[in-house]
């Protein structure tokens, strides 16, 4: 434990930082809660992202034009659904995260860690608005375009389907070097 001005730090399993008087040095259960589940949440975003992006989408070349479309309709929007989810709950709990550390500390914004926060807040919110009105809707789409196909006894993916697809890798890219560019920020105040 090291004590830097009115902070208090306490290495595992949460960065215990700010003033809380009363406490004791007593874990703080709140915080411990609400760092895991934004934390986890966190986890189901990037991994999402990085499974999407690297690993399924590179290979779904491999498939026959028939499987891929398989694939687009039915694998497809339960990927993008747990991603889009994971991605509103680490919102959600980094924002409760972040009234619950300033309501502890009200100086954590003139704070390292507190400014280190908020550049990765920034960079988390652009992250969303690029996932939530490119690369989501263009996989969206994708899905329906990929149902719409089968239903028509259609072998082969749609011309449309191709651009759209196009717009999803990019979106996809472009969000995940956000997320990465994010959780250096996030660790950064962390320990801080
Ligand atoms: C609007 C969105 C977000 C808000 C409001 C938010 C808020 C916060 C806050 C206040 C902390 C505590 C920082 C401290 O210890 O002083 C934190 C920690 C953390 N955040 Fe976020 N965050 C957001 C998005 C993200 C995203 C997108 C990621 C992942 C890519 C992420 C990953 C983390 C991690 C890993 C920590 C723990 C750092 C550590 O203790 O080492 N956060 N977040």
């Amino acid at each position: 434990m090291k004590t830097s001005g009115t902070m208090i730090k306490v290495g595992w399993p949460v960065h215990f930082k700010y003033e809380r008087p009363h406490s004791g040095g007593v874990t703080d259960i709140v915080l411990a809660a609400l760092v895991f589940a934004h934390v986890l949440a966190a986890m189901g975003w990037l991994g999402g992202a990085l499974l999407t992006t690297l690993a399924v989408g590179p290979n779904l070349r491999k498939l026959t034009q028939a499987a891929s479309l398989e694939f687009n309709a039915r694998v497809l929007p339960s990927m993008v659904n747990f991603t889009q989810v994971a991605a509103a709950l680490t919102i959600l709990f980094g924002l409760a995260l972040l009234g619950y550390v300033y309501s502890q500390d009200s100086t954590y914004f003139s704070s390292i860690a507190g400014m280190d926060a908020s550049i990765g807040i920034v960079l988390a919110l652009i992250t969303a608005a690029v996932a939530f009105s490119l690369t989501i809707p263009s996989f969206k789409k994708i899905s329906k375009l990929a149902a719409k196909a089968i239903e028509g006894g259609q072998q082969a993916p749609p011309q449309e389907m191709m651009a759209l697809a196009k717009r999803a890798r990019t979106g996809s890219m472009i969000a995940l070097i956000l997320l990465f560019a994010t959780l250096a920020a996030m660790v950064a105040a962390g320990v801080s």
